[in-house]
């Protein structure tokens, strides 16, 4: 049997998996999938459920399809285990955002307070869940595209003996644009990419085997813009010294000032991006809801993780069919960025075997990079720590050490106030 379990099954993204799921049919020969989700998510897991089984049968093939709440039984004997959870669900990212927002500090999903209060509550869970995948599918890969999702792979790594490998729908979205704008296959363009999840720089672009980053750097040609973030443009002083093409969520650190005024203005309008993903997420559910919809709907492509199931779909056919090419993943760094510690995550190209993921050797980073992603790294250490001890005192740390909150001050203001509302969701602290 080929079992593939997906936690968070009802999620809005899902059908996104199941369409990649169904179109590599050939080469993965999946016999059984199992939605599982949370009793808060009943409802969503079983409109899922229903519009699952429309798009298998339409596709004509002998999948079987199970939807539950008993997550043990999902996971057992699974080959791969995807994690799509949102713990607290959307009022909690929303709560993530008006807080910061409050203070004055950048309000997201993943990135800031907002992206370390998600950390804190969603750790414990992942880690749970890890318990179960030793104990009844211990050789199962575990994808997790559960955010933010470098840290949350980083507590993985270092407290269990999941095989696991974090993932991001940014680095196939470069590989998507640059064939669109050379308008040449995937497999013509070659990036390199360092750093950490949503903190990633591309040092190299390649075209059929030719230097290209050149274009993007002076402006000739357009880099990906992300659905989620906001597009003020790059500087091109700016982009030509950096020597690196920086990606979406950069924009928070290298465009701050401009990005706050923006969700200040947001926040005042009771518009953040939590308001606008619940508005889409209804608007989703209505037409999933539909018993003549048996695909996909254009409609998913409004959210900021649209084509996360090409990234989820190709990894694991690689390492089913052994096949040995390259992804961009979050794994152990083990020295492939010389100025990170061992045992943190980072997000490199990986050759993907079906025993194993091997990082692609970085070596040296220069000073512009290697500044912030250090500081980043360091926070995420910290944030890691604090989610397994619930220690406060290393939870204001990691705060206060990140670079989209100004002041110890500030940062002890947002922990009391996250943490308080977040107590049901903290069994930790
Ligand atoms: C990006 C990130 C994802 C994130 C998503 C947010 O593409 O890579 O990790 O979940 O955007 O999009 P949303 O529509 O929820 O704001
Ligand atoms: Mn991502």
């Amino acid at each position: 049997t080929m079992k593939i379990t997906v936690i968070g099954g009802g999620s809005s993204y899902t059908p996104e998996l199941l369409e990649g799921i169904i179109e590599q049919q050939e080469l993965l020969g999946v016999s059984e999938i199992w939605l599982v989700d949370v009793p808060e998510g009943q409802e969503k897991l079983s409109i899922m459920e229903k519009l699952a089984r429309r798009m298998i049968r339409k596709a004509g093939l002998p999948i079987k399809l199970t939807a539950t709440l008993d997550r043990k039984a999902a996971i057992k004997d699974a080959s791969y285990v995807i994690t799509q959870i949102r713990v607290g669900q959307l009022e909690m990212r929303r709560s993530d955002e008006y807080i910061s927002l409050k203070h004055g500090v950048i309000g997201q999903e993943t990135t800031g307070a907002g992206g370390f209060m998600k950390a804190l509550r969603t750790i414990p869970v992942l880690l749970d869940i890890c318990q179960d995948i030793e104990k009844f599918a211990p050789d199962a890969w575990l994808l997790n595209f559960t955010n933010p999702a470098g840290l949350v792979t980083e507590a993985i790594l270092k407290h269990s003996n999941v095989k696991v490998v974090g993932l991001c729908n940014n680095p196939i979205n470069y590989y998507k644009k640059f064939s669109q704008t050379y308008n040449v296959n995937m497999k013509d363009i070659s990036l390199t990419f360092v750093g950490i999840n949503h903190l990633i720089w591309i040092t190299e672009l390649y075209v059929k085997g030719k230097s290209r980053i050149e274009d993007i750097l002076t402006g000739v040609s357009d880099s990906y813009e992300a659905r989620n973030i906001p597009s003020f443009g790059w500087d091109l002083d700016f982009l030509q010294s950096l020597q690196a093409i920086p990606c979406g969520y950069h924009k928070y650190y290298y465009q701050t000032d401009r990005l706050l005024e923006q969700q200040l203005e947001q926040y005042r309008n009771h518009e953040t991006r939590a308001d606008q993903v619940r508005k889409v997420e209804k608007e989703l559910f209505e037409l999933y809801r539909d018993p003549s919809l048996d695909e996909k709907p254009q409609a998913l492509e409004q959210r900021g993780g649209a084509y996360y199931s090409e990234a989820a779909v190709r990894l694991m056919t690689s390492l089913h069919t052994d096949s040995r090419d390259i992804h961009t993943l979050n794994v152990r760094n083990d020295g492939t960025i010389s100025c990170l510690p061992e045992d943190a995550c980072i997000e490199v190209n990986c050759v993907v075997e079906s025993h194993r993921v091997t990082p692609l050797q970085i070596g040296y980073v220069p000073p512009q990079i290697r500044g912030l992603l250090q500081v980043v790294k360091a926070y995420e250490e910290l944030t890691v720590d604090a989610a397994v001890t619930g220690d406060s005192g290393l939870a204001l740390q990691a705060l206060t050490l990140h670079p989209l909150v100004p002041s110890a001050e500030k940062a002890k203001a947002v922990l009391e106030e996250m943490l308080e509302v977040n107590q049901p969701y903290l069994p930790q602290f």
